[in-house]
This record gives structure tokens, sequence and C-alpha cells, in this order.
């Protein structure tokens, strides 16, 4: 039994004593304490898979912010590389990888990752679980398979991602045996994160908003929908970063709760909520470089809602408005 378990009670759209809070990117560079472990590694992938390190990363925004919940230090990219197509992380730049995706033969080249490549997430997720001692929840993630197929065709991070929707409108039928590749991959991976412990599941579909409302429709829902139809284990939060215009197909989905942007209008969230989603996010990212007068005003509601920001935090947040948010929501009461 988990102490703190409201995260968990909110997902469930039960009633709270108070709103629960995390942020998205919460371990990494806003820490003074992450950048010191970073730069003892030769690089990011030695952190992601070296169980101790990621362990200790993971429970630092838990120990320093106080957050309800820790998310374990990991990301999107294990994945793709799982399946047979190896990425690395550029100092200042971001994701590459060295060979993208072309054609269907690249398709065929790849495998359904089942799970056991990669164990030192699941390691780590052990010794945090170890570290928790059952105080709060442990959110375990994976990258929605548009946006993997995104990184896995472009090869790096894109302002518009237009090689990776060019090769939907060109090669449809190699676009969605990726997909399904990507899907099964995910959901070996996502039941694995579960077996070794974690107790909720998100999975990020960062770029949904560079889609058409329709293509969306055809190469991205789904195969979120086969993800959140085989998860049955715990419960899992999606988030269709910039899919707005998706809610109506989104909030039939088999999720229990839907994470949305700063962009979402109190009109979207009543149509998620009244279909029965719980609901994350919204603050602006942006907004905590507001003064913490504003910060103070941020607002949640009584039940069915987990404070989050509506994308991660940038890394060069004021640490004491970061406070200042994660403090406001736990002090409210309604
Ligand atoms: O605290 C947490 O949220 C857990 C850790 C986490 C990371 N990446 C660590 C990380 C999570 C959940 C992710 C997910 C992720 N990775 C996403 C989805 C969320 C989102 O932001 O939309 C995406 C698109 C990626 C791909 C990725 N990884 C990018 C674009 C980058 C470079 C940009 C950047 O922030 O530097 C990364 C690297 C990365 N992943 C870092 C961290 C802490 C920074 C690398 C470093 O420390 O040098």
């Amino acid at each position: 039994m988990i102490t703190n378990n409201l995260i968990l009670m909110a997902a469930a759209n039960e009633e709270v004593e108070r709103t629960p809070v995390w942020l998205m990117r919460q371990a990494g560079r806003i820490l003074p304490e992450y950048r010191k472990v970073r730069g003892s590694v030769s690089g990011f992938k030695e952190l992601v898979q070296t169980p101790e390190l990621a362990c200790e990363v993971t429970l630092q925004p838990v120990d320093i912010l106080g957050v309800d919940a820790a998310i374990i230090f990991s990301d999107i990219l294990v994945v793709p590389e799982a399946m047979g197509l190896p990425y690395e992380l550029i100092e200042a730049k971001g994701p590459l990888f060295p060979k993208t995706i072309e054609n269907s033969r690249d398709v065929a080249d790849l495998r359904v990752a089942e799970g056991h490549e990669l164990q030192y997430v699941y390691d780590a997720i052990k010794l945090v679980k170890g570290e928790l001692n059952n105080r709060i929840p442990l959110i375990g993630f994976a990258g929605a398979p548009w946006t993997l197929l995104s990184y896995m065709v472009e090869g790096q991070g894109s302002k518009t991602f237009s090689k990776a929707r060019k090769f939907l409108y060109q090669q449809p039928e190699a676009a969605h045996s990726l997909l399904d590749k990507i899907a099964d991959s995910t959901i070996n991976y996502l039941k694995s994160q579960v077996t070794a412990g974690a107790d909720i599941l998100q999975v990020f579909d960062s770029w949904a908003g560079v889609l058409s409302a329709e293509q969306y429709s055809v190469f991205g829902i789904p195969y979120l929908s086969k993800i959140c139809d085989a998860i049955d284990e715990v419960p899992l939060i999606i988030f269709p970063k910039g899919a707005n215009y998706a809610l109506d197909e989104l909030k039939e989905l088999n999720a229990n709760v839907v994470s949305v942007d700063w962009n979402a209008s109190t009109e979207d969230i009543r149509i998620l909520q009244s279909a029965g989603k719980a609901v994350q996010g919204n603050f602006d990212p942006a907004g905590l470089y507001a003064s913490r007068d504003e910060i103070e005003l941020a607002s949640f509601g009584p039940k069915g809602h987990i404070a989050n920001l509506g994308h991660g935090v940038y890394p060069d947040t004021p640490l004491d408005n970061v406070r200042c948010f994660i403090d406001t929501i736990k002090a409210f009461r309604f």
C-alpha cells in the first residue's frame, strides 16, 4: 500500500483531500544536483543505462521538490534502439539517429522489441521502488508510436517534422507497418515496466500537434488505441501534445487520464471530464518565469485532476518558482 497515493486516486476520479502534482521532466537539468551527476558521466546514455545513477536522479525531485510521484529516469528513444535503431544524444543539440528509416526494407529490418532488451530500465525501476519504500507512486513511460516514428524517420528533432510527415503521404504502408511494430514493442516494454514495479504509466505523444486531424486519426489514434487496450494492469496517462483538435477521438480511448497542454480550453477539459477522463496539466511551462504572485494563482480541480505543466519544465526555469508552483498546489484545500 502506497502512503501518498493521491495521483492514483485522482487518476481513478476519486475524491482527494488535495490536488496531486508532479512535473514532466522533473528529473533533469532544472536541478543542480542532476547537473552534477550528469557532469560525472561520459554522456546521457551512460546515465540512462546505469541503474544506480538512473535511480539517484529519479529520486532527486522527490526529495528536493516534494512532488507526489517519481518518474523513472530514461528516455523515449530507448525503444527504437531496442528495435535495432540506435540513438545518440549530442550535447547541446539533442537526439540523433545515425541511421534513419527511409523505406519498407528498413522497416522490415527492425525487430519488435520483446522487452528484455531494456533490462537496465527495469533494474532502475526496482532500485527506485526499494528506495521509495511505498512513499509515493512511480510512473513508468514510453513514447507514442507517431512520436517515435517522427524521430526514426527524421533522424533528429525538427520544428515541422516535414520529413516524417512526407513519409506518411508517400509511403503509407511502410508507415503503418512501422507504427504497428513500435506499438507492439511499446506494449511489451510498458508491461515489463509494470512487472518491475511501475505503479502508473504515461505515453508521450509529444509531436501529435504537427499532424492534421485527418492524419492523426489514421496514423496516431489507432496505435495509441492499441496500446491503451493492451494495458490493463495499471492506470494509463496519455499525453497527446497539441492534439486538442482530436478530443472527440481521444476521449474514447481506454486511458484513465488525458494530459493536456496549455492550449486546451476550459471547454476542451470539460469534454474530457464528461467522458469520464481524469485530466492532467496544464500550466504553461513559461508561466514559471512569471512572478511568484502570479504562479500562486494557478488553479486546480477538486476531483480527477493531476496538476502538472502543459509540457516538460524548461531547463532554465528558476528553481524557486518551480517550488512555488508545487507548494501552492500542495497547500490548496478545496
Ligand atoms: O523527469 C522526467 O520526466 C523523466 C525523464 C525523461 C527524459 N526524457 C530525460 C531526458 C522523460 C520522460 C523524457 C521523455 C522524452 N524524451 C520526450 C517526451 C517528453 C517531451 O519533452 O515531449 C521526448 C520528445 C524525448 C526526446 C529527447 N530526449 C529530446 C528531444 C531530448 C533533448 C532535449 C533536451 O531536453 O535536452 C532528450 C534528452 C533528455 N532526456 C534530457 C533529459 C533529462 C536532457 C539531456 C541531458 O541531460 O543532457
